[in-house]
């Protein structure tokens, strides 16, 4: 008999559920934001499938249907609603598995049923991904500048975006500008937690707590924003960062970590990790500069990761610089460069990711392709099509 936990729904559909061979529990809407719901998907023997009927809100609904994703990999979230195409993609990127009209028949409960039944019973024989040590393809992947205003915030939410939209469930995005990050602002989200939540109490040593205070943004993305004010960020030290770094590495594919101006002691830390560099300059003299001399100090600190990416933002043709000037004083090639566009400004004002906008603009293709530069070669096809597909929304 399938476990059935059902919140918010009404009698008849929970006695349907009981009808077709569920073994239901049947709660209020309370249960869904209270920390029941979480405490039974949390226990050895989850539900295998989890109905959240109307009394639930639906912002309420969306975010247990991510955490249970995460809690109880085994449990498939059910949504009891009037499914239009926005609501289904909404849904889906939330992690529901299945949406259930109200007036559904017998056959579709038993569907829908059968089918988290059967997806319990194969997750259940699947190896437990969490606690698993880091897969060899894992990488962390620093953005740094030595100014601020210089993009870093737009290429790693991008950067997050796009990985994520490669790969479901891959890529978590950090926001280490302790004092004044903006990720969330970037991707229009309200975080329930942020960094302070992320690195102390119960979730600084668990994973699986720490994973439910993660955000979620609907590229599929995790997120941990910044703090919300600079005083909670100071309370976060560089030694918090490093144990919350090495804890999502061991749980993500990819952490993108955007971070403060300079080389900071957070910055330092994420670097001391980072498969990956991501420095930007700014095209004019003092930028340019600086970004020579952050290469120079990180080469003697030991700190300059395998791979570097090195991506001049907001080009244009009118400070009088010439890109082999540049190249010159930075002492090797750009990986990437990207000019100044109105579509930029645009992506951080509405909080639409210019990844997730798909436009055909110069600077969505460069960081398409600083995605791919990325992104392991192993899954280049999948990932080309899953981005296609984001792009194209
Ligand atoms: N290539 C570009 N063209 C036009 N505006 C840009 C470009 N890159 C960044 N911006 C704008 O510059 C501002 C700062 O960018 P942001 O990514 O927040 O920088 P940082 O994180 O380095 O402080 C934002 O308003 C952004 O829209
Ligand atoms: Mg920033």
């Amino acid at each position: 008999m399938s476990r059935v936990l059902t919140i918010g729904v009404d009698d008849d559909l929970a006695a349907a559920f009981r009808a077709n061979g569920g073994a239901v529990l049947a709660l209020g809407p309370a249960a869904a934001t209270d920390g029941t719901a979480l405490g039974l998907l949390g226990d050895a023997d989850a539900p295998a499938l989890l109905a959240l009927g109307a009394e639930v809100p639906l912002p309420a609904a969306l975010a247990l249907a991510g955490q249970a994703e995460v809690v109880s990999s085994g449990t498939s979230v059910v949504l009891v609603a009037f499914a239009d195409p926005d609501l289904w993609k909404e849904a889906m990127r939330a992690g529901v598995r299945d949406v259930l009209s109200p007036h559904a028949d017998a056959t579709e409960i038993q569907a829908v049923l059968a089918r988290a039944t059967g997806l319990a019973e194969a997750r259940r024989s699947a190896p437990a991904p969490v606690g698993t040590p880091p897969a060899p393809s894992r990488r962390v992947v620093v953005v740094a500048s030595p100014k601020g205003g210089v993009g870093k915030t737009t290429v790693a939410t991008n950067l997050a975006v796009g990985l994520a939209a490669a790969e479901p469930g891959s890529t978590v995005l950090v926001d280490l500008d302790v004092q004044f990050g903006d990720v969330a602002g970037a991707l229009a989200l309200v975080p329930q937690y942020t960094l302070p939540d992320a690195v102390l109490g119960a979730a600084s040593n668990d994973p699986l707590v720490l994973k439910t205070y993660l955000g979620r943004h609907r590229s599929g993305s995790y997120v941990v924003a910044g703090s919300d004010s600079p005083v909670a960020g100071d309370g976060v030290s560089p030694a918090d960062v490093g144990r919350l770094l090495d804890m999502l590495g061991r749980e993500f594919r990819y952490v993108v970590v955007d971070t403060a101006p300079g080389l900071t002691d957070h910055t330092l830390t994420a670097l001391e990790r980072a498969t990956d560099l991501v420095l930007i300059g700014s095209m004019d003299v003092p930028g340019v500069r600086g970004l020579r001399k952050e290469l120079d100090v990180l080469g003697q600190l030991g700190l300059v990761p395998a791979r570097r990416h090195l991506v001049l933002n907001g080009t244009d043709s009118s400070g009088g610089l010439e890109m082999e000037d540049v190249e010159r004083t930075v002492g090797g090639p750009l990986d990437l460069v990207l000019p100044r566009h109105k579509a930029v400004p645009l992506s951080t004002n509405t909080g639409v990711p210019l990844l997730e906008a798909g436009g055909k603009d110069p600077v969505t293709r460069g960081l398409r392709t600083l995605v791919d530069r990325i992104a392991p070669p192993a899954a280049p096809v999948r990932g080309r099509r899953a981005r296609r597909r984001a792009g194209a929304r």
